[in-house]
């Protein structure tokens, strides 16, 4: 794990919970000297992380920032790849388009691009995405899974999966919808929507960016006027204050599970899994593409994640892009 000295004491602290850990002990497991390590702590008070001496014992971290940061999702992390390496902001203007970059520099497969704040957020059909400081799950990941382009949407639709999957291990008080092609609804609102971008050659996936929205501890009346009535947060429907290092964390177990197992066996089981959790399939829908109203009954969606609706006349239309209107 690529962590700094910085996060190594918090997370070693973390990771102890209620134990006191010594100064030795810190200096000794982390190779650096007492005084280098005092020296992290006084930095740490400045940002908001709060110590007590605890006699014959050493010191005990009693407060810690409510910060989505690299010590505090690895502290929590139980990967093999993803999340191993964490570039945290507090604030940038998008995830996604630094996330362009370091796939283009050769970042690793699972790396994540995290922040607080966005200024520019990006959401699909080139919407811009409502990211509030300290609110949300901003984040990118990287993906390197050795793929055919054609393959790519596939990738999306597992994300999906491990959300609604990651936040049905966590949360007890709702029941997280998919609405296709990628929305996570909670009681018919949104609370997370995923941007997936490729980097590809002809024949070969260089990369995939999977980019995810949650909207994590908003209040309703954190939401802009606009949204007030379509969106929704995990805390609103949860009624308590979420973790978001621990969500995150639980999503890159069951990313980075779903991607091995679909890259080991197949897509089925995944889609099998995606449909389950679909508030879309077996509904009456109106899809809006940009050339066509189409009404009819959404039956399933193909390997591709595609959409398939059954026609009044009997034809079954696919739709590749569209909104929704359940
Ligand atoms: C949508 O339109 O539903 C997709 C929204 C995706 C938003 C996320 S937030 C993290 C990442 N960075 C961005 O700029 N967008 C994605």
């Amino acid at each position: 794990m690529n962590l700094s000295m910085k996060d190594k004491i918090i997370k070693r602290f973390l990771e102890a919970k209620d134990e006191p850990i010594s100064g030795q002990q810190l200096a000794d497991d982390l190779g650096i000297s007492r005084t280098a390590i005092w020296k992290h702590l006084q930095n740490l008070q400045e940002e908001g992380y709060e110590f007590i001496t605890i006699k014959k014992k050493g010191y005990k971290l009693i407060a810690v920032p409510d910060r989505v940061d690299a010590a505090k999702i690895s502290s929590y992390l139980k990967t093999k790849r993803f999340g191993h390496t964490i570039h945290y902001f507090e604030e940038i203007d998008s995830t996604q388009r630094l996330a362009h970059q370091l796939a283009r520099d050769g970042a690793k497969d699972g790396t994540i691009i995290i922040a607080e704040e966005q200024t520019g957020g990006k959401g699909r059909m080139q919407r811009t995405w409502y990211s509030a400081k300290g609110k949300g799950i901003w984040m990118t990941v990287i993906v390197r899974p050795d793929l055919l382009p054609h393959q790519a949407p596939q990738l999306t639709l597992i994300a999906a999966v491990s959300i609604v999957m990651a936040m049905k291990s966590l949360y007890t008080n709702f029941t997280p919808e998919i609405k296709w092609p990628n929305d996570i609804l909670i009681n018919g609102k949104k609370c997370v929507g995923i941007l997936t971008e490729m980097l590809a050659e002809m024949d070969r996936v260089d990369g995939l960016l999977i980019g995810i929205g949650i909207n994590a501890n908003h209040e309703q009346t954190d939401f802009p006027d606009e949204l007030q009535e379509i969106a929704t947060s995990v805390a609103i429907e949860e009624k308590q204050k979420v973790d978001r290092a621990q969500l995150v964390a639980e999503i890159l177990s069951y990313l980075e599970r779903y991607t091995d197992e679909y890259i080991e066996n197949g897509f089925k089981s995944i889609k099998q899994l995606w449909v389950e959790h679909s508030c879309t399939i077996g509904k009456r829908i109106r899809a809006s593409t940009i050339r066509e109203v189409i009404e009819g009954q959404a039956i399933g969606i193909t390997d591709e994640g595609v959409l398939e609706i059954l026609l009044d006349n009997g034809q079954i239309k696919k739709v590749y892009s569209a909104d929704i209107e359940i």
